[in-house]
């Protein structure tokens, strides 16, 4: 293996850390307020276990799996990111890593790159969109979304925009023009590789959101923050909005950012094909638990009659070994390709998820499963009070006795 091999998503993390302006770097660290739900979600599966066996095992593993109608190489999705700024290729550069090692993307609509260029790189491609603007509006950028070949479509309702960080929040400027850009010099002069990078690509960093207008008109695109605002004034949904984009999309639909038992519930009544049990990495509403805590009581609930993934804390093949014992399908992830995109573009995404799937493989060997479908709650060690059901209520409950 050559010397940029990166062993582990922490050396990927280091090496982005290096390499990107550390506003930028501040940036894609993201978590909010105390930072309670961004620590859980990695301590959490630290305190899980594995049981292994040490004989009998089979040295041949199975990891595909499928996910709203994809089959995919891994229990592993991409989560959608609004990856502005971290290196020119962008979105297109995740795109062709997912599609190199077989497994689906999901493109947040605040990407930096028009959706019909990820979807030429990557066949396996599910757009994401939040509650934001008209239904018309949203309706239009759907129909873009479709056309350009997107097989799903992931609605994200947990943010809460909570602003605030204790640790400082990165300045992050409207625009990159000169103006801005000579501000922001002498910390990208520190980072010179990464501004080689842009230099190389002819262009700065965009900070606009290409797939918020009509195709063709990416020049009048909002930048991010001005999407931020049209976000923030549009009145949040009721279920009965969410039953209107599960209609109007017409296709795969997941849900992302349920972690309550009652919310599952009621996606499943609006029509869902999926639902993804996640807290957006503790970005928003800082206290809420970590997904892999409370992933078991959603799958009790709902996993007969919807698929359910999560996402949150990812770092390494076991975690993702220990969710899908745990019950979920498969698992989405965030940060990770993050850094590995940051740390070595499309080449370094590839390298994160091939961490992944060595990780995989290796827990399914040790606990001595030949495919990820033989995985159990049997698998995993769960300490006494790990788990928490939230809006869980019982069989009698609900019968109303
Ligand atoms: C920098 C950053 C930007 C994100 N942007 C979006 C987004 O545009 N849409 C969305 O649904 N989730 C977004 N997320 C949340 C991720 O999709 C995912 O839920 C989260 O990163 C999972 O946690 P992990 O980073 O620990 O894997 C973002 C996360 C980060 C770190």
């Amino acid at each position: 293996m050559g010397s940029g091999w990166m062993e582990t998503v922490a050396e990927a993390q280091r090496r982005a850390q290096k390499r990107l302006p550390s506003s930028v770097y501040s940036a894609l660290l993201a978590g909010s307020e105390r930072g309670t739900s961004y620590d859980d979600n990695t301590r959490a599966f630290g305190e899980l276990g594995l049981a292994p066996h040490v004989a009998g095992l089979t040295a041949e593993h199975d990891l595909a799996t499928t996910v709203m109608g994809q089959t995919i190489s891994m229990p592993v999705l991409i989560s959608p990111t609004g990856v502005q700024a971290v290196h020119p290729d962008g979105e297109v550069a995740v795109a062709r890593a997912a599609a190199a090692r077989g497994i689906a993307m999901g493109l947040s609509s605040f990407a930096s790159k028009p959706v019909e260029e990820v979807t030429e790189a990557c066949s396996q491609v599910f757009y994401q969109s939040y509650w934001m603007g008209s239904r018309e509006v949203m309706a239009r950028r759907f129909d873009r979304a479709r056309d350009a070949g997107c097989v799903g479509l992931i609605a994200t309702l947990d943010w809460s925009f909570s602003y605030g960080r204790d640790w400082g929040s990165p300045v992050i400027p409207e625009k990159l023009d000169l103006r801005a850009m000579a501000r922001f010099a002498p910390e990208a002069l520190r980072r010179p590789r990464w501004l080689y990078d842009f230099a190389r690509s002819g262009k700065l960093p965009d900070l606009t959101t290409p797939n918020l207008v009509d195709p063709g008109a990416e020049d009048q695109a909002p930048t991010f923050f001005g999407a931020y605002g049209e976000w923030a004034q549009t009145p949040p949904p009721t279920w009965d909005d969410i039953a209107w984009m599960v209609e109007e999309w017409g296709g795969p639909f997941m849900l992302k950012g349920i972690c309550r038992v009652d919310d599952a519930r009621a996606a499943v009544d609006a029509g869902v094909t999926a639902i993804s049990v996640s807290n957006h990495g503790g970005n928003n509403l800082d206290g809420t638990p970590a997904p892999i805590r409370v992933l078991p009581a959603v799958v009790a609930a709902v996993g007969d009659e919807v698929e359910v993934l999560m996402d949150g804390g990812i770092r390494r093949g076991s975690d993702v070994v220990k969710a899908v014992a745990l019950g979920a399908r498969a698992v989405m992830i965030g940060r990770a390709y993050l850094w590995g995109l940051a740390a070595n573009g499309q080449a370094g995404v590839e390298n994160v998820l091939d961490v992944l799937r060595g990780g995989v493989d290796s827990s399914l060997l040790g606990m001595g499963h030949s495919s990820v479908h033989d995985l159990s709650p049997d698998d995993v060690v769960v300490p006494d009070g790990f788990l928490r059901t939230l809006g869980g209520t019982t069989a009698r409950d609900r019968a109303g006795t």
